[in-house]
């Protein structure tokens, strides 16, 4: 089959843009007003950019709390979403009225991050602490601009529970972090291969 986006013409009952692009990693984001109000949601629009240096993103479809405490603050963490935090990851997307703190409001625990003032999820195996960088409006192909905003940051801090070091290496697979895939639908990391790069590709680490 084959569709164009702009008819929406795939004939099917759901659009299957975010099964193709799947899975995504989960950026759950804490974010700190300017006030001092705790906010906390999950965002698959979101990966890292480059490691040298650490940069990320996250998409946000509306100005969502995110994305204004983002830059009221000019500071946010990105927590890892796990298996084990499903559940209440999952929570932190409803829809509380600006100023409500998701992890309050699902029973997570927080924890101090050490070099921005927004809080990590304690409980999340790693955590990303962020200077916020630019905030980018995105417009169409007609060049009209859309309610859609693309947060990136730079992370200067690296929390990492220290459990999931294994000779040296971060396990992966132990954390079990958990990624969006289409519809209701989710995956879980539970198993790694190994490739090394052909001659010359670049670095394998
Ligand atoms: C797994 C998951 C991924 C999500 N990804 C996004 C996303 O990439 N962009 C977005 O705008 N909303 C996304 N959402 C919805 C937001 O989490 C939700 O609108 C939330 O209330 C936003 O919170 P905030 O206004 O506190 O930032 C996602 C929800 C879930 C459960």
């Amino acid at each position: 089959m084959f569709y164009e986006t702009a008819r929406n013409d795939h004939g099917l009952p759901y659009n299957p843009f975010k099964a193709i692009v799947a899975p995504r990693p989960i950026g759950w984001i804490s974010s700190m007003s300017a006030k001092g109000e705790v906010n906390l949601a999950p965002y698959s629009f979101f990966n890292g950019l480059t490691d040298h240096p650490p940069t990320v993103m996250f998409a946000s479809e509306g100005r969502k709390d995110s994305v204004v405490f983002a830059e009221e603050t000019k500071e946010f963490v990105c927590n890892l979403a796990t298996w084990a935090l499903r559940e209440q990851m999952n929570g932190t997307s409803t829809p509380f009225a600006r100023g409500i703190n998701e992890m309050e409001q699902t029973g997570l625990a927080a924890a101090p991050s050490r070099l921005v003032k927004p809080p990590r999820v304690r409980d999340s195996p790693c955590a990303l602490e962020c200077k916020w960088l630019q905030t980018v409006r995105l417009s169409d192909v007609e060049g009209k601009a859309l309610e859609r905003y693309v947060v990136f940051g730079q992370a200067i801090g690296v929390y990492i529970d220290d459990r999931f070091i294994k000779n040296g290496r971060l396990d992966t697979a132990a954390m079990k972090p958990i990624a969006r895939c289409g519809y209701d639908e989710y995956a879980v990391v539970e198993s790694v291969f190994k490739m090394t790069r052909p001659p010359g590709g670049g670095k394998n680490v």
